[in-house]
C-alpha cells in the first residue's frame, strides 16, 4: 500500500522574512501574523533571532505563550550566549526548537569567518552538544551549503547528527543553485547519509536571487527533503525566500506527477489568501500584481476568449480554483478585451436581464466606452443600461475635452461633441473646471437650460476610485436628472450633464443649434 509522505512547512516570515528591508515589525504586529500563521497550520514557525535584541525576545515569548500547535523555533549562531536566548525566548513553548547554524562553504570559512574546515567541524559539534543540554529538537544549518565541498558538507553534518541534530538544514543562501543541481545534491547526500528524510528530518531554506528559490525547494522535495523553509509571499532577503504559497499550491495541484504524488503537507489553503494580505500589509511589502497564487492578477481575466472559456469550464484557464485559497471566486474584468458572454453574465449579476436586442444595444456602448477607458465598472454598466433602457438617444455625444487650471489663473475647458455625423466644438473659461466645461457644452448646444444641482460623490473605493456626478438641469419649468460616473470627475461630471441635456432633447424634440 502507498504510505503518503509528509512535508513539513516550516514557516520564517517572522525572522528571515523579517530580515528585508524596510519589513520590521513590532512585537504585536509579529503576534498577529503568528497567530495567522497557526491557523494556515505551518508546522514550525521560526519567530526570530533572539539574541538580536531583548525585545525580540519579549515578543517570542509573547507568540510562544499565545500558540498551541506548531513548534516554535529560534535561530541561533553556534555562540552559547546566542543558544541562550533562544532558551529564553522559548521558554513558554509548548513545543521548541533550537536551530543553530554555521557557514561551511570556502568563500565564507576563508573571508567571513577566518577558520578552516575542522575549525567549523569542532565548533559545530560543541555548539549543538551544548544546545541538546536544553533542547530535544535541534535544527543545524551549514549556512552557504549548496557551494560547500560536497565531502567536506557530508562530514559537518554527519558530525552534527552524532552530535544531536534531529533536522539538518540545507540553505542555498546566497540562491545560486539550479533545480537540477539542487536536486542532485539532496539525493547525494540522502545517498551518503541514509538517515537523513527519515530519522533525521531533510529541510531545505532556498533564496531567490535567480528566482529559482521554488523550483529548487520543489526539486528538494522530489529527491527526498522532507521539509521547506518558505515565507508568505516570499519576503526575504535581497530577493526573497521561497514564496510558501507557491510551494503548497504546487504540490497540492501537481499530485499527478510522480515526485509529488505520495507527498502532501497539512496547510489549510484556504487561509493563504488572508495571510498574504495580513504579511503585505503589516510589513509593507507590496506584493506584484502578476505574483503566483496570491497576486491581484492569478485569477483575473481580462481577454475575451479567456473569459468565455471560464464562463464555460473555468479549468479551461485556471489551474486552481480561487475558492480553495481562500478567495470568492474568479475575476472577469471588464475592459476593452471582453466579449459578449462575460458581458452577458455581469448583466445577469448587475440583475438586468434584457432582451437579446437590448444586450446588443448595451453591449456596443460598452465597447465604445471600453474603447476610452482602461476599466469598465459595475457603475458604468449601470449607467450604460440606464441610458439605453430609458430610451434617451445620444443626441450629443462627447467626443473630446480638455481642462487646464493653473494658481492664479481661470480655469479653460475646450469640449467637441458629435451630433449625427457632425462634430462641434467649443472652449471656454470658468470659474472650475467643470463650470468651465459647462460653458464650452452651452455654447455649443445653445439651449436654455439651467443647472439647478450638482453633486459629486465616490462610487468606488481606493485610489482609481469612481467619481458619480448627479446634476440637475431645468429647461421650461421642467427638471430632468442626469447621472455620469467614471475615474476622472471633470469627465463624470461632463457625462452627467450630456446625459440630462440628452434627456430633454428626447422630451422637447430637436433644439436647433448653430455649427461653429
Ligand atoms: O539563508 C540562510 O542560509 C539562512 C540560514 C540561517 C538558514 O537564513
Ligand atoms: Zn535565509
Amino acid at each position: 500500500m502507498e504510505t503518503k509522505r509528509k512535508i513539513y512547512i516550516f514557516d520564517t516570515t517572522l525572522r528571515d522574512g523579517e530580515q528585508c528591508p524596510g519589513a520590521s515589525l513590532t512585537p504585536s504586529e509579529k503576534l498577529e501574523i503568528a497567530r495567522q500563521l497557526e491557523r494556515l497550520n505551518v508546522d514550525i514557525i521560526e519567530a526570530g533571532f533572539p539574541a538580536a535584541s531583548m525585545g525580540e525576545i519579549e515578543a517570542i515569548q509573547q507568540i510562544s505563550k499565545a500558540l498551541k500547535r506548531p513548534v516554535i523555533c529560534g535561530l541561533a549562531r553556534m555562540v552559547e550566549q546566542d543558544i541562550d536566548a533562544v532558551r529564553q525566548a522559548l521558554k513558554y513553548a509548548k513545543k521548541k526548537r533550537l536551530h543553530v547554524f554555521l557557514a561551511t562553504s570556502k568563500i565564507h570559512r576563508e573571508y567571513k569567518l577566518k577558520k578552516n574546515q575542522s575549525e567549523i567541524l569542532k565548533l559545530s559539534v560543541e555548539k549543538i552538544r551544548y544546545g541538546k543540554r536544553f533542547f530535544d529538537d535541534i535544527e543545524f544549518s551549514p549556512e552557504d551549503a549548496s557551494r560547500t565541498e560536497r565531502d567536506f558538507l557530508v562530514e559537518v553534518i554527519g558530525a552534527a547528527i552524532d552530535a544531536g541534530a534531529t533536522t539538518v538544514n540545507i540553505p542555498d543562501t546566497v540562491g545560486y543553485a539550479l533545480p537540477n543541481e539542487f536536486g542532485d545534491l539532496i539525493q547525494f547526500l540522502v545517498r551518503k547519509l541514509p538517515a537523513l528524510g527519515s530519522e533525521v528530518n531533510l529541510s531545505v531554506h532556498c533564496h531567490n536571487d535567480l528566482g529559482l528559490a521554488v523550483a529548487n525547494s520543489l526539486a528538494a522535495v522530489r529527491n527526498g527533503a522532507n521539509q521547506v523553509e518558505c515565507t508568505v509571499n516570499g519576503i526575504g532577503e535581497r530577493a526573497g525566500n521561497a514564496a510558501l504559497e507557491e510551494i503548497v499550491m504546487a504540490i497540492d495541484t501537481r499530485q499527478d506527477e510522480t515526485g509529488f504524488r505520495d507527498s502532501f503537507t497539512e496547510i489549510c489553503a484556504e487561509e493563504i489568501i488572508k495571510s498574504s494580505r495580513l504579511v503585505s500589509r503589516l510589513t509593507g511589502m507590496v506584493v506584484q500584481p502578476n505574483k503566483a497564487i496570491v497576486g491581484r492578477n492569478a485569477f483575473s481575466h481580462e481577454s475575451g476568449i479567456h473569459q468565455d472559456g471560464i464562463l464555460k469550464l473555468r479549468q479551461t484557464y485556471e489551474i486552481i480554483d480561487p475558492k480553495r485559497i481562500g478567495l470568492s471566486g474568479s475575476q472577469l474584468i471588464l475592459g476593452k478585451h471582453s466579449g459578449r458572454h462575460a458581458f452577458r453574465e455581469r448583466l445577469e449579476k448587475l440583475n438586468f436581464h434584457l432582451s437579446p436586442k437590448e444586450t446588443d444595444a448595451v453591449f456596443e456602448r460598452f465597447k465604445r466606452l471600453a474603447d476610452q477607458k482602461k476599466y469598465v465598472f459595475d457603475r458604468d454598466i449601470e449607467t450604460i443600461v440606464e441610458e439605453q433602457m430609458s430610451r434617451i438617444p445620444e443626441t450629443w455625444q462627447l467626443v473630446y475635452l480638455k481642462t487646464s487650471s493653473e494658481t492664479g489663473e481661470k480655469p479653460k475647458a475646450t469640449i467637441r461633441l458629435k451630433q449625427k455625423k457632425k462634430v462641434y466644438e467649443a472652449s471656454s473659461s470658468g470659474d472650475g473646471p467643470v463650470d468651465a466645461c459647462y460653458k464650452a457644452i452651452e455654447k455649443i448646444v445653445k439651449m436654455n437650460v439651467k443647472l439647478v444641482d450638482y453633486a459629486i460623490q465616490s462610487a468606488t473605493s481606493g485610489k482609481d476610485a469612481v467619481g458619480e456626478v448627479n446634476v440637475k438641469l431645468e429647461m421650461g419649468g421642467q427638471e430632468v436628472q442626469g447621472r455620469g460616473t467614471s475615474t476622472d470627475v471633470i469627465e463624470a461630471s461632463v457625462k452627467a450633464y450630456l446625459f440630462a441635456l440628452n434627456k430633454i432633447c428626447a422630451q422637447f424634440g430637436k433644439v436647433k443649434r448653430a455649427p461653429v
